[in-house]
C-alpha cells in the first residue's frame, strides 16, 4: 500500500500554526555543554508495544525507571520529552495518574512526585506516521513504516529522557495489518512472530540485549522485498544478513551485500571487532533526511546509497555505497557500543567513524587516491564552514538545535583529528589505545577527553594541547619558510601558525600540528632528515606546538625542495611560498603523491588568480601544462591520479583563496579560461587518452576500471573546453549508445558546462530514457542543476514546478536546489541575485515541510561574506526575508540568524 506523502502534508500545514517544535515569538536559546547533568532518572528496561495505522499509530511503552545514582537532583521531578504525539494514559506502578498528578506541555510532559526506588511507568500515546513529512519519528516512504530517531526522534514515538547518555534494554513487539507490512523488523534479534486470530493483523517481536540510547532504536515494517546471505564471524558465529527494499530492486543489492560482508571482515581483521547479533538488517527507503543511520542490528539507508546496477549507478555510486555501508557497520562499535555521552560529543563517534570508514577504503582500494579524495572534500565542505559565519569546534560548546550540527566539520575535521592522533601515537600505540577504549568504555556513554585519554595513556604522549583541536574552530594557517645555507649544508625551516578569530572565538591558541616533512634533492630522491637537538627522524614528521618555531636540518648536501604537511597530516592551509619552478619540481619529483597532486593544485590556484587579476603570464600556463603532460604521458602514473591531477581548484576554493570582495562571474571566467588554455596545449595528449580508455568489455566497478573511466570522463570535461565542436561531438558520441552510468552521465557533465543547444537535447534524451527510475531523475536534476550559463537560476525555478520535482523527497531537494547552491556558484551568486532568490524561497517553502532538509539548504548562503558588496548585500536581503517569516523553525533560525548577523 502506497500513502502519498504530499496529500498528507495538507494536514501537517493545518497543525503547523501550533507551534510544536517551532519558534512562535520567544527567541529560541542555545545549550551549553556547561550544563550538562546527569539526568535524574535512569531507563533500564523498555518494552514498546507498537500498534502501526498510517493515521493513527498507538504505542504503547513501559519503562523501568530508577532514581540516577549519580545525579545530585534527588527527589526531582520526572520530565519527559514528546512531540507531535498524543498522549492517552500514563500508569506509575500499576495506578493510573490524575490530570493533576502530571502536567503536558509542548514538548515535554513533568511528573512531579515519582518514587524514590524503581518503579514502572506506562505509556500510551498516539502519533500520525502518515502525516510526518519532517521524516523524524516513525513516518511512511514508498509505502513502508520507517522511522529515524537520530539526534531528538524517539520523543516523536513516545514520551521518554531522549538523551544519550539514558541507555536500556528494549523489546519491541510491532503489530501491522499482514498484507501492508508482512515484514516487521526491528533492533536486536527476532524473538517471536505470528497472526493475530481472527483478524487480518500479524505481529513480531524483537529483542535487543545490548543497552543502547534512544537514538538508536528502529522500527520498519512494510511490504518490503529482500536478499538473504549470512557472515561468520572470527569466532565462528553465524550472523543471518538482510537487505530489505522496495520490491523490484532486489537485484540491485549484490553490491551492497559484498560491501557490508568486506566491511565486517575488515573490522575484524584491522580493530578485532566483531559483530554482536544473530542478524544485522538493512533497510532502504527512498525519503531520508540523511545518508543512512546506524540503528543497532537495522541500518536504516536512503536507497542511493544501497542501490546499484551498472545502468543506474555510476562509479562514484559504488564506492559511495561501500562506503557508507562500511561507515554504519563501524558504528555498531563506535557510537553504539560505546555511544556519546550527551550531543556536544558527536565527533566522538562520528569523526571517529569517518576515519574507520577513511581507512576502509584506503585499504580496499587506492590509499593515496583516497586521501587526495578525502582532502577535495574537507577543503570543499569544510573549510568554507571553517571560514564563515558558521564556523564551529569539532565538539561545539552550544547549539540551538543539534540537527544542525552534523556539519562536514564534526565528520570530517572530526576524522583529521583521529588520524592526527594516528600519526602522533603510531600505528602499534594507536590500535592499543582503541583496544583500551573499547574494553574501558564498552556499554558506556562516552566523551571526547575519555576518548583522548586512552590515546594519552597507551603512548604516553602527552594530548592536552592537542584537544585543541577539538574545542577551536577555525582552519589553522601555517607559513613555512625555508633558507638552505650551502656553507653549513643547513637547511633552516620556520614555522608560523596561526588561526583567524570566529564567531564567538576571539582569542585562539596555538595548536600541536604534526607536520609530515620531506627535502628532496635534485635528484628527486629524498634527502636524510638529520634535525638539530634531535638527530637522525626514524620518521619524517616534525611537531609543531608554538606560534612561532624554527626547524634546522644538518647535513644537507645540496639545496632541497621542501614537501611539507605530506599526506596532508594536519588540516592547515599551508603557505610555503615556493618558486614556480619548485612547484613544477615537485608536481614532477615528490615521492608524496599526495604533495605531488598538492603542488599541482597549488600552481592551479596561482595561476587562476593571475587569470582573475588578469597578470597571468602565457609561460607559466605553458610550463604548468608541460607538467601536466609528462603527468598523463607516464605509462607508470596510476589513470586515477592522472585524472585528479588534470582537474584545478574549484571555483569557491579560487574565491577564498581571493580572500574578499569576490566576483564570482570573474572567477568562472578565470578557471575557464585557464582550462581552455590548457585543453589546447593538451589536445593530442587528451586525445590519445580518448582513444585508450574506451569500454572494451562488461562494466565492471572496480578500482582499475573505475579509474580508467575518471580520466577518461576528465578528458572529456577538458576536451569540450579546447574544441567545443569535437568536445560536443564526442560528448554525444559517449552518450547516445552508452551501456553504463558513469559513461551517460560522464558525457553529460562534459556538455552541461558549455551552452549550446546539444546539451538541452541531451538532457531530454537522458530524461526521456530515464524519468521512470526515481534515481535517475535526481541525476538528471543535479545535471540540470550544474547547467553554466545566463537564467540558471531561472531554469531551476522551472524544474521545481517539473512533475518529478518533489519538495517531500529530500533527494530531490539536494539534487536540484543544493546541487544549484553548491554545484553551480556562477549561477547561485548571479549578479541580480536571482540564485539567492530562488534558493531563500525554497528555504521558505521547506521550512513547513521539512525543517532539516530548510536548514540544510540554507547552508549555501555560508560564503557569501568573500563576495562584492553588490552580491553580499541581496544575499542579506534573501536573509533577512527568511528571517521575517512569521513561523521559522529553530535549526533555519539559527542558521540564518548567524549568516545574517555575519
Ligand atoms: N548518524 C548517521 C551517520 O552518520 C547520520 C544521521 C544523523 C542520520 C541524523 C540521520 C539523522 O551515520
Ligand atoms: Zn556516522
Amino acid at each position: 500500500m502506497l500513502f502519498d506523502i504530499d496529500a498528507a502534508h495538507g494536514f501537517y500545514a493545518l497543525n503547523a500554526h501550533t507551534g510544536i517544535a517551532r519558534m512562535t515569538t520567544e527567541t529560541p536559546q542555545p545549550i551549553h555543554l556547561s550544563d550538562y547533568k546527569p539526568v535524574p532518572y535512569l531507563i533500564d528496561r523498555v518494552d514498546l508495544d507498537v500498534r502501526l495505522d498510517p493515521r493513527e499509530t498507538e504505542v504503547r511503552s513501559r519503562l523501568s525507571m530508577r532514581p540516577n545514582p549519580a545525579s545530585a537532583e534527588g527527589g526531582a521531578a520526572l520530565v519527559l520529552d514528546g512531540e507531535r504525539i498524543q498522549l492517552r494514559s500514563l500508569v506509575l506502578d500499576g495506578v493510573a495518574l490524575q490530570p493533576g498528578q502530571y502536567h503536558v506541555e509542548k514538548e515535554k510532559a513533568t511528573i512531579p512526585n515519582v518514587p524514590q526506588a524503581p518503579f514502572t511507568l506506562e505509556i500510551v500515546t498516539t502519533c500520525n506516521p502518515a502525516a510526518n513529512t519532517e521524516l523524524s519519528g516513525l513516518y511512511v516512504s514508498g509505502g513502508v513504516f520507517c522511522t529515524q530517531c537520530e539526534a531528538e526522534g524517539f520523543r516523536r514515538i513516545t514520551y521518554f529522557c531522549d538523551r544519550p547518555d539514558v541507555m536500556a534494554r528494549y523489546t519491541v513487539r510491532i503489530e501491522a495489518d499482514r498484507e501492508q507490512a508482512p515484514v516487521l523488523l526491528s533492533n536486536g534479534n527476532p524473538r517471536e512472530a505470528g497472526a493475530i486470530g481472527g483478524t487480518t493483523r500479524h505481529y513480531a517481536v524483537w529483542d535487543d540485549p545490548f543497552p543502547k540510547p534512544s537514538y538508536l532504536f528502529a522500527l520498519v515494517a512494510g511490504d518490503l522485498g529482500a536478499v538473504h546471505d549470512t557472515f561468520t564471524t572470527m569466532s565462528g558465529r553465524e550472523v543471518a544478513l538482510g537487505i530489505y527494499v522496495l520490491k523490484g530492486n532486489e537485484d540491485r543489492c549484490a553490491w551492497a551485500m559484498e560491501s557490508l560482508k568486506e566491511s565486517m571482515r575488515w573490522d575484524e581483521r584491522r580493530f578485532g571487532r566483531e559483530y554482536d547479533l544473530e542478524v544485522f538488517n538493512i533497510v532502504a527507503v527512498p525519503d531520508f533526511n540523511m545518508g543512512a543511520m546506524e540503528n543497532k542490528g537495522l541500518n536504516v539507508f536512503n536507497d542511493k546509497y544501497i542501490l546499484a546496477n551498472p545502468e543506474t549507478a555510476t562509479d562514484a555510486d559504488y564506492v559511495n555505497i561501500e562506503s557508507i555501508i562500511a561507515h554504519e557497520y563501524f558504528h555498531n562499535w563506535t557510537g553504539n557500543r560505546i555511544t556519546c555521552r550527551d550531543w556536544f560529543q558527536l565527533c566522538l563517534k562520528e569523526g571517529l567513524t569517518v576515519f574507520r570508514d577513511q581507512e576502509f577504503t584506503s585499504d580496499l582500494r587506492s590509499r593515496a587516491m583516497k586521501r587526495i579524495n578525502d582532502v577535495k572534500l574537507l577543503r570543499a565542505r569544510q573549510f568554507p564552514e571553517d571560514n564563515g559565519p558558521l564556523a564551529h569546534p569539532p565538539r561545539p560548546g552550544s547549539y540551538i538545535e543539534i540537527n544542525n550540527f552534523y556539519t562536514p566539520t564534526v565528520y570530517e575535521k572530526g576524522a583529521e583529528i583521529c588520524r592526527m592522533m594516528l600519526t602522533l601515537t603510531g600505528e602499534q600505540a594507536f590500535r592499543k589505545a582503541m583496544d583500551l577504549y573499547f574494553a574501558r568504555h564498552d556499554g558506556e556513554a562516552a566523551t571526547v577527553e575519555q576518548f583522548v585519554r586512552c590515546m594519552a595513556e597507551v603512548s604516553g604522549r602527552d594530548l592536552t594541547q592537542f584537544v585543541t583541536w577539538y574545542t577551536q574552530a577555525g582552519t589553522p594557517r601555517v607559513t613555512a619558510e625555508g633558507h638552505y645555507d650551502a656553507a653549513k649544508k643547513q637547511y633552516t625551516l620556520a614555522l608560523e601558525q596561526h588561526v583567524k578569530p570566529t564567531p564567538g572565538q576571539d582569542q585562539k591558541q596555538p595548536l600541536h600540528i604534526p607536520l609530515g616533512i620531506g627535502l628532496i634533492g635534485p635528484d628527486g630522491a629524498d634527502m636524510p632528515l638529520d634535525l638539530a637537538g634531535v638527530g637522525a627522524l626514524n620518521t619524517p614528521l616534525i611537531e609543531m606546538t608554538e606560534p612561532r618555531q624554527t626547524f634546522r636540518f644538518g647535513n644537507v648536501t645540496a639545496r632541497p625542495v621542501l614537501s611539507l604537511n605530506r599526506g596532508f597530516s594536519a588540516p592547515i592551509m599551508l603557505e610555503a611560498s615556493l618558486s614556480t619552478a619548485d612547484e613544477l619540481f615537485l608536481m614532477g619529483h615528490d615521492g608524496d603523491s599526495f604533495n605531488r597532486w598538492e603542488a599541482g593544485q597549488r600552481l592551479g590556484r596561482k595561476l587562476a588568480l593571475d587569470a582573475y587579476h588578469g597578470t597571468a603570464a602565457a609561460a607559466d600556463i605553458t610550463a604548468y601544462a608541460g607538467a601536466l603532460r609528462k603527468i598523463i604521458d607516464d605509462p607508470a602514473v596510476d589513470d586515477a591520479f592522472k585524472a585528479l591531477m588534470l582537474v584545478l581548484p574549484s571555483e569557491s576554493e579560487i574565491a577564498a583563496a581571493i580572500g574578499s570582495d569576490v566576483d564570482t562571474d570573474r572567477v568562472h571566467a578565470a578557471r575557464d579560461g585557464l582550462r581552455t588554455a590548457i585543453a589546447r596545449q593538451l589536445a593530442e595528449d587528451l586525445g590519445a587518452i580518448w582513444q585508450r580508455t574506451g569500454e572494451t568489455g562488461p562494466y565492471r566497478p572496480d578500482p582499475a576500471s573505475t579509474a580508467r573511466r575518471s580520466l577518461r570522463q576528465t578528458a572529456l570535461a577538458l576536451m569540450v573546453m579546447g574544441d567545443r565542436a569535437q568536445g560536443i561531438a564526442r560528448a554525444l558520441a559517449e552518450f547516445e549508445p552508452a551501456h553504463n552510468m558513469s559513461a551517460e552521465t560522464g558525457a553529460l557533465s562534459a556538455l552541461v558546462q558549455i551552452d549550446c543547444p546539444e546539451r538541452e537535447a541531451a538532457l531530454d534524451r537522458f530524461h526521456a530514457r530515464h524519468g521512470h527510475e526515481h534515481l535517475l531523475v535526481d541525476k538528471w536534476l543535479l545535471l540540470n542543476a550544474q547547467a553554466q550559463g545566463p537564467n540558471a537560476a531561472a531554469r531551476i525555478a522551472r524544474l521545481t514546478e517539473h512533475p518529478d520535482f518533489r519538495w517531500t523527497t529530500p533527494n530531490k531537494v539536494y539534487a536540484l536546489l543544493s546541487g544549484f547552491a553548491g554545484g553551480n556558484p556562477a549561477g547561485f551568486n548571479a549578479a541580480d541575485g536571482s540564485g539567492y532568490r530562488v534558493i531563500a524561497g525554497a528555504i521558505l517553502k521547506l521550512d513547513s515541510i521539512n525543517p532539516q532538509v530548510a536548514s540544510r539548504l540554507a547552508t549555501a548562503f555560508r560564503s557569501c561574506n568573500l563576495l562584492n558588496s553588490s552580491r553580499k548585500s541581496a544575499a542579506r536581503a534573501e536573509l533577512d526575508r527568511i528571517l521575517a517569516a512569521p513561523l521559522l523553525s529553530r535549526g533555519v533560525f539559527e542558521i540564518v540568524s548567524k549568516m545574517a548577523g555575519s
